[in-house]
């Protein structure tokens, strides 16, 4: 199993690094545009495996794709992050240009591989991803939901006060302050509807929080986080390349699904050997539709500012 990372920033070297602790990839290939520095976090990282356990090979490559080929999965980080006060959309200009030149090159020498897009505006940037590639749609995949249902998660514990392994909750929609739809009719604590422990009150300010979760780590960090949305790859690419029939909410480009069609944006999906291999069909609350409907808005005029 070869995966390739592309931006050896913070995410794509926590995203490497969470891969190689899981150990199920033989391969991890780090490339970034800045000379030495892939290679530079690759190394640091083997000097990691003695220590934490894992016989996952990490390379680095100062953007030469040839190293990248036949990947079975393709993570895509690069581009810039946010700094406080911005929103993701407004990274549009710049990482649309990167996205777009990095999917081509991916998919010259993988072209079966598995894209994942996590540059953000993430769900405009997988919509680009189609449109420059031409992968199947099954085969391409914006991560967002998986991280923001980790922050929600987070967010639920912390309201209940129960560990985190007690909660379970899904985001769905656009990864965007205003897009993302926590479902809260839908989250548990150990199987048992969380509105049956806090009130309405302090759920609205759960679905609050996790709603800015990004935008709270960026302002205390003075960049967009890292570890979480590492991880959150990592989940994915692991689903993947264990061929687990795991849920996690993805961006998915949708045809009539939920009502959508022509974007992608975060739905559950069943992810397995192939990528996507179903996109699950929950009911959802009048409110979590209505708001699912104008997330898909907002994408859409994002969508809209792409040169297409
Ligand atoms: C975040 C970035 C990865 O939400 O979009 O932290």
């Amino acid at each position: 199993m070869k995966v390739t990372v592309v931006g050896a920033g913070a995410v794509g070297a926590s995203c490497a690094e969470y891969i190689a602790i899981k150990n199920f990839a033989s391969e991890v290939v780090l490339l970034d545009i800045k000379e030495g520095f892939a290679e530079g976090k690759a190394m640091d990282l083997m000097q990691c495996a003695s220590l934490n356990g894992f016989d996952t090979k990490i390379t680095g490559s100062t953007n030469d794709y040839t190293k990248t080929a036949n990947s079975n999965i393709c993570v895509i980080t690069s581009g810039i992050p946010r700094k406080p006060g911005m929103t993701r959309e407004e990274l549009i200009g710049i990482n649309a240009g990167i996205v777009k030149t990095v999917s081509e090159n991916l998919v010259k020498h993988s072209p079966d591989t598995v894209l994942i897009v996590v540059s953000n505006p993430m769900d405009t940037m997988t919509y680009l991803a189609h449109k420059v590639t031409g992968l199947p749609k099954h085969k391409i995949i914006g991560m967002g939901g998986a991280l923001d249902s980790a922050r929600f998660k987070y967010r639920l514990a912390e309201a209940l006060g129960a560990p985190i392994s007690d909660v379970d909750g899904m985001v769905i929609g656009g990864h965007s302050d205003v897009g993302m739809v926590p479902l809260t009719s839908h989250a548990t604590r150990n199987s048992i509807k969380v509105s049956e422990f806090i009130s309405q009150e302090r759920l609205e300010q759960v679905k609050e929080d996790t709603k800015v979760g990004g935008a709270t780590l960026t302002k205390l960090l003075g960049t967009s986080a890292w570890y979480a949305p590492g991880a959150a790859v990592s989940g994915l690419v692991q689903a993947i390349a264990c061929d687990q029939k795991k849920i996690f909410p993805c961006s998915t480009l949708l045809d009539g699904a939920y009502g959508l069609s022509d974007l992608c944006i975060g739905v559950p999906v069943v992810l397995g050997a192939n990528g996507i291999e179903k996109i699950v069909e929950i009911e959802l609350s009048a409110a979590e539709q209505e708001h699912l409907m104008r997330s898909a808005e907002g994408v859409k005029k994002t969508n809209s500012l792409l040169n297409l």
